[in-house]
């Protein structure tokens, strides 16, 4: 696979493209399932091309951690919140309502200059131990620290874990979220799989490493987002507070009834994967055969895997819209799909809309309300392949 993120100029699209291989190892022991092999991140990061704030979804999940931090810790002027894998600064905007001091922490250059521009000041270096001591120098420590499907993004855990320990004060709370491995598995979210995504946790492996790394959990809870994440709340193990030991419990319990931490689980996951990869692939010949016009809706990381898991290429999509405008006008990696503006579905009208976006198929359906009471069709693509 390319890199899923890997959009490309018209001009570079006969330079040749690097492909990686994407494939998983499950561990037995602690039921980590992790990539088996890492990309460079400066490839993938440097020049990002996600961001957050054209989701309604994402700013009310950004804005009900912003007030579980609050009622965890308080917040007010005094507090300062620093948040990993900060992007264009929206999850610290939230922050900022609470008149806390914020900082953002992000690699991509391009990305932290909007978040400049929305007045949340950035640093542009990848997260470890050593830049956490050179921020903490220039900074001072944190009251809360947050980070946000980035987790997976971050080869060494350990390297994260000493980085914020040295960022967070005594008493401070670590808030983190990301996809819940129990909800890809139950979900077919096979797609969400790519080089970007180093590990999927379950409360198991997370738990395993979060104790080794001298913290624990406080408090937890699933959410919608993303196809079902989860956020964690932690605090350094000293501070002799668990009152999540039940909640901690009850999910344990409930992936060993899910056999999470088992491998046939993974088995029956792949073969599950490969009969919607036929469905699908035959819907869309089909589709096409009657002559059809078939468009994507959403440039994600994960329609891009998706797109090249199936072969789905320009004679199947004629393109893909996207409200994210640094995607407008490039092309996707690998299948070479023309990103345009969301605009242009209401200007084409085709027949079908296939939403590589599922994640928010629901907000997208609201948006695109017009298009479906002129008769167009949305299919989506998962868990089961479905036509609206
Ligand atoms: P997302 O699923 O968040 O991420 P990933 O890249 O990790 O798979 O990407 C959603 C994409 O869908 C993103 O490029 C923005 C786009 N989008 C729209 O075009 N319109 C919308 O209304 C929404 C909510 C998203």
């Amino acid at each position: 696979m390319p890199i899923p993120n890997g959009f490309r100029k018209k001009e570079e699209l006969n330079n040749k493209e690097t492909k990686y291989e994407l494939a998983c190892y499950f561990c037995e022991k602690c039921g980590l399932v992790q990539l088996t092999v890492v990309v460079n991140p400066e490839i993938m990061f440097k020049d990002y091309v996600y961001i957050p704030s054209t989701s309604k979804v994402m700013m009310n999940n950004f804005s009900s951690l912003v007030h579980e931090a609050f009622i965890e810790k308080g917040l007010g002027e005094k507090s300062m919140v620093i948040d990993i894998g900060s992007n264009d600064g929206s999850l610290l905007t939230f922050f900022k309502t609470y008149d806390c001091k914020v900082l953002g922490i992000d690699p991509a250059e391009n990305i932290a200059k909007l978040a400049e521009l929305n007045g949340v000041p950035t640093e542009t270096v990848l997260f470890d131990s050593s830049s956490a001591k050179k921020i903490k120098k220039k900074y001072g420590q944190a009251d809360v620290i947050t980070a946000t499907n980035v987790i997976a993004h971050i080869d060494n855990l350990y390297e994260m874990f000493k980085g914020v320990d040295v960022l967070l004060k005594k008493d401070g709370i670590f808030i983190t979220e990301f996809p819940y491995l129990a909800d890809l598995v139950d979900k077919l979210e096979f797609d969400t799989i790519y080089h970007e995504h180093l590990s999927y946790f379950s409360l198991k492996a997370w738990k395993y490493m979060v104790e080794k790394c001298g913290f624990e959990i406080c408090g937890l809870r699933r959410l919608q987002i993303h196809g079902g994440s989860i956020r964690f709340i932690h605090r350094r193990k000293s501070s002799k507070r668990n009152p999540a030991k039940k909640t901690i419990e009850y999910f344990l319990n409930f992936e060993e009834q899910k056999k999470l931490n088992k491998k046939e689980t993974y088995d029956l996951f792949s073969q599950k994967v490969a009969s919607l990869k036929n469905e699908l692939t035959e819907l869309i010949n089909s589709l096409k055969k009657d002559g059809n016009r078939i468009i994507g809706y959403g440039a994600a990381a994960k329609g891009n895997v998706l797109t090249n898991f199936l072969n789905i290429g320009k004679d199947k999509l004629d393109f893909i819209v996207d409200s994210t405008p640094y995607k407008q006008g490039l092309f996707t990696p690998g299948m070479n799909i023309p990103v345009y503006a969301e605009n242009r579905l209401q200007k084409e009208v085709p027949d079908y809309v296939l939403i590589l976006a599922w994640n928010f198929a629901n907000e997208i359906m609201e948006k695109q309300e017009s298009y479906r009471a002129r008769g167009g069709r949305f299919i989506i693509p998962l868990p089961e392949v479905k036509i609206i």
